[in-house]
């Protein structure tokens, strides 16, 4: 991926009516890995085709199974667990660190070698994560610096019992589907709870599999039968556009079927302490996943001070989040966030320097930042190649007195490729450089 586009945003109109929001990047990923894995053919819907997800696609390729993708329907020609073949090539996760991640459970488990890789910033991103506990359970993996290109070494695993520190549904989602290939039953725990899109869709797909409260149990060796998956909008790339709309004044528009799992709705718990005006009407299920509109009107918002269990509830959303912490009048502190620099970037590194160069006051610690509210100024921010930051930067620009420049944001492609069309038909100024 290259990383030298950057795009120029002016000050905008109001948002209105309706937008329409890609498919779930979590789901779309586990969708692919678990149809891949599963017997006969799996329709995925509403799938997300960004870079990360495609890049998912093509690792299951590689791996030997039949895929097609016409529009954003993915068809998938599962031929049961045990029908993954050697890959010819190493596996390239490109910039996605859930694909890297949850591949690896699948990988360690195999019984033919492998290679995974990723680009300047995945290698760079921590796997010791998954390496510990997968290595503990049996398998064999060589890394420098427990950091990508991993070799996996065929090898036998015995069940894993696995308590993780680290709130990471990429940590238990590698380990489910480790599980899925050893014999007997594995028990993964969790501290805080964490997305539980892959338990969910084991379940909708009739795997059998136990969840009490934070301790999920799991027998491995049973038969996945594929049936097609309606991917739930991306409630993640809808914030960019709910937080966009807060901000502008005499905005209203409505988002149709978002994905509403509680696991992932701290974004708008936040919001609505924060005084936002978002309803939530026509709540439905799609294959065991909550999904609702979402209707979202311009307020006044007041400063907030978080931190604790709600962190992982809206971890992607905390860079929007930001920007929103900016329009307020008073100061907002966000704590316990140590796992921001873990990400695409060090987001909070980057965030505190762009909303620096905008004339916003800013104070970091390791794990905390505190944003005292005032008006963008306008300027010239880098968003080292984060997609999430560079979103960021650009919803700030609607309200900017003057032009933001954001360098470096062919990233948006990773996870929301229509980004930028949808800020444009909302008749927007926003020019490539
Ligand atoms: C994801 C889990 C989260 C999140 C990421 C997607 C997933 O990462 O930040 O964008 O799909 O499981 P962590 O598990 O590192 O918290």
């Amino acid at each position: 991926m290259t990383n030298n586009s950057s795009i120029i945003i002016n000050q905008s109109n109001n948002l209105e009516g309706e937008i329409n929001i890609p498919g779930d990047k979590s789901i779309t990923h586990r969708a692919v890995m678990l149809g891949s894995l599963s017997r006969g053919r799996m329709d995925i819907t509403n799938a997300l085709l960004s870079e990360d997800c495609k890049r998912t696609i093509n690792a299951f390729i590689l791996l030997g199974v039949k895929i097609s993708v016409s529009k954003n329907i993915i068809s998938i020609y599962g031929n049961g667990l045990h029908s993954l073949k050697p890959p010819t090539e190493d596996i390239d996760a490109g910039n996605s660190g859930t694909l890297a991640r949850l591949i690896s459970g699948i990988l360690a488990v195999q019984d033919f070698n492998s290679s995974l890789t990723g680009d300047k910033s995945l290698i760079q991103r921590p796997m010791k994560r998954v390496i510990e506990p997968l290595l503990e359970a049996g398998a064999t993996i060589r890394s420098s610096n427990n950091m990508l290109p991993l070799s996996f070494i065929k090898s036998s695993l015995s069940p894993i019992r696995y308590t993780s520190k680290l709130p990471s549904a990429q940590v238990k989602s590698c380990l489910l589907l480790a599980s899925l290939f050893i014999q007997g039953k594995s028990i993964i725990a969790e501290d805080t709870k964490t997305r539980d899109h892959t338990e969910r869709m084991l379940e909708y797909l009739n795997y059998p599999i136990d969840i009490d409260g934070k301790l999920i149990t799991l027998s491995g060796l049973g038969v996945i039968e594929a049936k097609d998956i309606s991917v739930p909008s991306d409630i993640s790339s809808a914030a960019f556009f709910i937080i966009a709309s807060l901000i502008q004044d005499d905005s209203h528009i409505t988002m149709k079927s978002i994905g509403i799992n509680p696991l992932r709705t701290g974004i708008l718990d936040i919001l609505g302490q924060m005084g936002a005006d978002i309803q939530i009407v026509n709540s439905n299920s799609i294959n065991n996943e909550p999904v609702a509109d979402i209707l979202v009107k311009s307020s006044k918002l007041s400063p907030i001070n978080i931190s604790g269990d709600i962190i992982s509830r809206l971890i992607d959303e905390l860079p929007i989040l930001f920007i929103a912490c900016a329009c307020c009048e008073g100061d907002s502190l966000i704590s316990g966030i140590e796992e921001l620099r873990h990400k695409e970037s060090d987001r909070i590194q980057s965030m505190q320097e762009g909303l620096i160069r905008l004339g916003i006051k800013v104070e970091t610690t390791l794990d905390s930042i505190k944003i005292t509210g005032g008006d963008f100024k306008g300027g010239i921010v880098n968003s080292y190649g984060d997609h999430r930051v560079a979103m960021s930067f650009l919803v700030a620009g609607l309200i900017s007195k003057k032009p933001i420049t954001v360098i470096d944001t062919d990233n948006i492609n990773t996870s929301f490729p229509s980004f930028i069309k949808i800020l444009k038909d909302q008749n927007n100024e926003i020019y490539n450089l």
